[in-house]
């Protein structure tokens, strides 16, 4: 009986929120041989999970850091906040610009295929969201460099586009905390849950183990542009602070602060039969039962 040949992925960004919820599931087959690169920008050792192989470097040094060929790069590894970006701009351009031109090349070098974690903000408010911020720009613009990759030297890829990821792990202080870790905080704290004007913004909140579930797949299978990973239902701001309760405190509105972006999963879900099965909802009624 012939041995099943192991596979060896490297992930970017594997110390972060979703790519180590992304190297957690991928260790669980042995046939994987799983490998981070993460500059620790904002990731953290304590999300190292047992199993894998973790390299600390920037991205736009792959070439010299990682010197074997993977057969699959899932490239999550890039700066990941929208309002802040303007005020990071260098360390905007450094990750996203600079770094995923490198990992492009490396995959390329190498043939291998590349997943991209695109963002939905390319999306928002009619397709204008991709100029709202440096973020928003670099992550939609990267979206049609790696297409072109494919074009230009045929490289295999696929593009997914995530929608406010949550869960476990999620960056809950400092200037990178993500809106629900915010609101967990305050409310536990008892204090007002603080809105960005309007309120009235839509998300589609979607959790982190969901979004693995559809990387995995599009790894496996997924070819080219859309694979949008969006849960259905979208919520304003205003109506997620309802459903924590308690008070709420209003802040100016901020720029690059988008009022929605449609979802698109038909991709996922017609090819991979992927939809999103949690909701914030189900979620957050939760976390008030067990903090209350
Ligand atoms: N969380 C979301 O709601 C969301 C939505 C859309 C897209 N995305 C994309 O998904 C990816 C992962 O996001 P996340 O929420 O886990 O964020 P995160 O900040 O928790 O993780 C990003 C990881 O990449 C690392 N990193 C950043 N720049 C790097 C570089 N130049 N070289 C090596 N490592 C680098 C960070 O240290 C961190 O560990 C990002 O590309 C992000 O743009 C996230």
């Amino acid at each position: 009986m012939s041995e099943t040949a192991k596979k060896t992925i490297l992930v970017t960004g594997g110390a972060g929120f979703i790519g180590s919820h992304l190297i957690e599931k991928l260790v669980q087959d042995e046939d994987n041989i799983v490998v981070s690169l993460d500059n620790y920008f904002t990731g953290s050792k304590d999300n190292h999970i047992a199993g894998a192989t973790y390299i600390e470097g920037h991205t736009k040094d792959i070439a010299k850091l990682i010197d074997f060929a993977p057969d699959l790069v899932f490239h999550l590894g890039e700066y990941s906040r929208v309002e802040q970006s303007f005020d990071d701009l260098q360390i905007v351009w450094e990750s996203n610009k600079n770094g995923t031109f490198a990992v492009l090349e490396f995959c390329r070098k190498h043939n291998t295929k590349i997943v991209y974690a695109g963002s939905s903000t390319k999306f928002g408010d009619g397709g204008l969201g991709r100029d709202q911020s440096p973020y928003a720009w670099t992550k939609a613009t990267n979206t049609e460099l790696v297409r072109n990759y494919g074009t230009w030297f045929g490289i295999k890829y696929a593009i997914t586009y995530f929608y406010n990821v949550y869960g476990p792990r999620e960056i809950s202080t400092g200037p990178y905390a993500t809106l629900i870790a915010i609101f967990k905080n305050k409310f536990k704290n008892n204090e007002p849950l603080t809105i960005v004007a309007p309120g009235t913004q839509v998300r589609n909140f979607t959790h982190v183990d969901d979004i693995v579930r559809g990387l995995i797949l599009i790894g496996e299978k997924g070819e080219g542009d859309d694979y949008g990973l969006g849960a259905e239902e979208g919520y304003s701001i205003l109506n997620i602070a309802k459903i924590f309760g308690g008070e709420v405190a209003m802040l100016p509105e901020r720029k690059g602060n988008r009022m929605g972006a449609p979802v698109d999963s038909a991709r996922p879900r017609n090819e991979l039969g992927w939809c999103a099965e949690k909701r914030i909802e189900d979620h957050i009624k939760e976390f008030v039962k067990n903090n209350s």
